[in-house]
C-alpha cells in the first residue's frame, strides 16, 4: 500500500527549500523532527477539502476498514465524535425528526461537550444491571424494549469497547436500530484494531452507520491520530457533509506529523498486521489465564485489554498500580477498583512475561470488600447546553446536595460523568464524588 503523505513530505524535506511559510521552526529545532513537520503548502492537499495526497491516503484507509468514506482526524476521536453527532443532527433535521440522541450512560466527556455545542437533547440508556460507572451493558433486547416505548430518536449512541474492555453486541444492536430505522453511532475510540481480528469485530463491519476510532490508542500511530468512518449503508448525506462536519470543530492547522503517522499506519496494517495480531492474541490469552489462576478477577471481553479487579486479593487498583510502578510497569489506568493494561503486538513476549511475573508474585492479603457506590439516575433539570451557559459558582461537594451541576468536568476517571451537566446532585452522587476523590464542583447559581 502506498504512503503518499509520507512520500510528499520526505521529498519536500530532502529538497531543502527555503521555508517562507509556517510553522515557525522552519524545518529544524530541538526535537529533530521539525524537517517533516509542514503545513498546507502547494501539493500537500487540505485535510477537509482533500483532493490530492490526503484523499489518496484516506482512500487507502477506507479500503482497509471497508468503509464508504474514512476521514482522518489529527485531534483524536474527540473531533470525530463532534462531527458524527453534527451529521446525525443534520440527518434528523432533513427527515423531520427531533434532535434527540439515545445514548449509553457511559458516554465520554467529549459527548457532553458536543451535546452542549450542538444543543442536543439526550435521553440516557441506563444499563439494566449496573455494576460500575465505566461500563454500561446495553443488550439488543433491552434496546428493542426502549425503542418500542418512545418516539424515534435521531440516533442511538453506544460506547464500545468501553474503558474496561467490554465490547457490545454491535451486530445485534445494529439489527434493532435498522428495524426501527434509527441510526447507530459508535464511539469506537478503543477499538480501531478490532477490524483486523480473525473474525472482524469492528463496528463498521457489524452494521454501525458511523463510528470514530482513536487510531493512536490501539494502533502504532502518534497521539491525536484518529478516524471518522462512514459505512456503506449510512445516509448519502453523511459522505457529502463529512468534511464540513469535521471542519466545523477542527483546527485549521492540522498536524502533518500525525497525518504521516496515519498514512504510514496504512502500510503497516496492510502488510501482515492481521497475522501479527492473530499470533499475538494467544499470548495475551495465556497471560490472562495465568492471572486468573493466580486468583485475580478479570473483566471484559476485548482481546488487547487486560482489566484486573484486585480487591479480592487485598489490593485497591491504585495500590496494585503502585507496586507495578516499582517494577517499571506503567498501566493505562488505575482507580480504587480496577487496573487496566492496554497491549499491542508492539509489546514483546519478554515484557508480557515480566508483567505476569510481577503480578503473580504479589502476596495475597485479606480481601477488601468495599464496592464502588452506584449513582442513582440523577434528575435532569435543564439541558447540558443551558447548564453550561448558566451563571455558576464553585461549591464543595458536601454543600452541593440538591443543586444543579453546571460543568462537564466532573467525572470519575476516565472522563465518564457521575452526574451530567444540568442534572441535580443527589445523595448517591455525593457518595460517588467522595469515593472518587472529587471535592469541588461548579453548580448553577440560584
Ligand atoms: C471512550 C472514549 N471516547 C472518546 C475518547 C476521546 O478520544 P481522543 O483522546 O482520541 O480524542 C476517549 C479518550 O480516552 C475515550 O476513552
Amino acid at each position: 500500500m502506498n504512503t503518499p503523505i509520507c512520500d510528499f513530505v520526505r521529498t519536500y524535506a530532502d529538497s531543502k527549500q527555503l521555508r517562507f511559510h509556517m510553522p515557525g521552526h522552519k524545518g529544524s529545532g530541538a526535537l529533530g523532527i521539525e524537517h517533516i513537520d509542514i503545513t498546507e503548502i502547494e501539493g500537500a492537499d487540505v485535510l477537509y477539502r482533500a483532493e490530492g495526497i490526503i484523499k489518496e491516503s484516506e482512500q487507502n484507509a477506507s479500503a482497509l476498514f471497508g468503509t464508504a468514506l474514512t476521514k482522518y482526524s489529527t485531534e483524536g476521536s474527540s473531533l470525530s465524535i463532534r462531527a458524527m453527532l453534527y451529521l446525525a443532527m443534520l440527518y434528523a433535521k432533513s427527515i423531520g425528526r427531533e434532535p434527540r440522541i439515545l445514548a449509553g450512560r457511559n458516554a465520554h466527556h467529549t459527548f457532553m461537550t458536543a451535546a452542549a455545542l450542538l444543543d442536543l437533547q439526550v435521553s440516557w440508556l441506563y444499563p439494566e444491571h449496573w455494576e460500575n460507572l465505566v461500563s454500561c451493558e446495553i443488550t439488543p433486547e433491552y434496546l428493542e424494549r426502549v425503542l418500542c416505548s418512545q418516539t424515534k430518536p435521531a440516533a442511538v449512541y453506544i460506547t464500545s469497547p468501553d474503558y474496561l474492555g467490554n465490547v457490545a453486541d454491535i451486530a445485534g444492536l445494529s439489527a434493532v436500530c435498522q428495524k426501527h430505522e434509527v441510526l447507530l453511532l459508535v464511539d469506537n475510540a478503543h477499538g480501531a484494531y478490532l477490524n483486523f481480528l480473525p473474525k472482524n469485530r469492528h463496528p463498521i463491519a457489524l452494521g454501525a452507520d458511523i463510528c470514530c476510532d482513536s487510531a493512536h490508542k490501539t494502533l502504532p500511530v502518534l497521539t491525536g491520530g484518529g478516524y471518522l468512518h462512514i459505512s456503506k449503508h449510512a445516509p448519502e448525506m453523511f459522505r457529502q457533509n463529512a468534511e464540513k462536519a469535521l471542519s466545523l470543530f477542527a483546527s485549521t492547522s492540522p498536524s502533518y506529523l500525525i497525518m504521516q503517522s496515519l498514512d504510514a499506519a496504512n502500510r503497516y496494517l496492510a502488510d501482515g498486521y492481521a497475522e501479527k495480531l492473530a499470533n499475538y492474541i494467544p499470548l495475551i490469552d495465556e497471560l490472562k489465564q495465568q492471572l486468573a489462576d493466580f486468583g485475580y478477577t478479570l473483566l471484559g471481553n476485548e482481546p488487547l485489554k487486560i482489566t484486573i479487579a484486585p480487591k479480592n486479593l487485598g489490593y485497591t487498583g491504585e495500590e496494585l498500580a503502585g507496586l507495578l510502578a516499582k517494577d517499571r510497569i506503567v498501566c493505562e489506568f488505575a482507580d480504587p477498583d480496577f487496573v487496566v493494561f492496554m497491549l499491542t503486538p508492539e509489546i514483546s513476549k519478554d515484557a508480557l512475561d515480566h508483567l505476569a511475573h510481577t503480578l503473580c508474585t504479589v502476596p495475597h492479603k485479606e480481601a477488601i470488600d468495599t464496592k464502588p457506590p452506584m449513582p442513582s439516575k440523577p434528575e435532569p433539570i435543564c439541558s447540558i447546553r443551558d447548564a453550561l451557559f448558566a451563571t455558576s459558582k464553585e461549591a464543595a461537594i458536601q454543600n452541593s446536595l440538591g443543586q444543579t451541576l453546571a460543568s462537564t468536568r466532573i467525572s470519575c476517571p476516565p472522563a465518564i460523568p457521575i452526574v451530567v451537566c444540568g442534572e441535580k446532585i443527589d445523595e448517591d452522587a455525593i457518595r460517588c464524588f467522595e469515593y472518587y476523590g472529587v471535592e469541588m464542583c461548579q453548580i448553577i447559581k440560584e
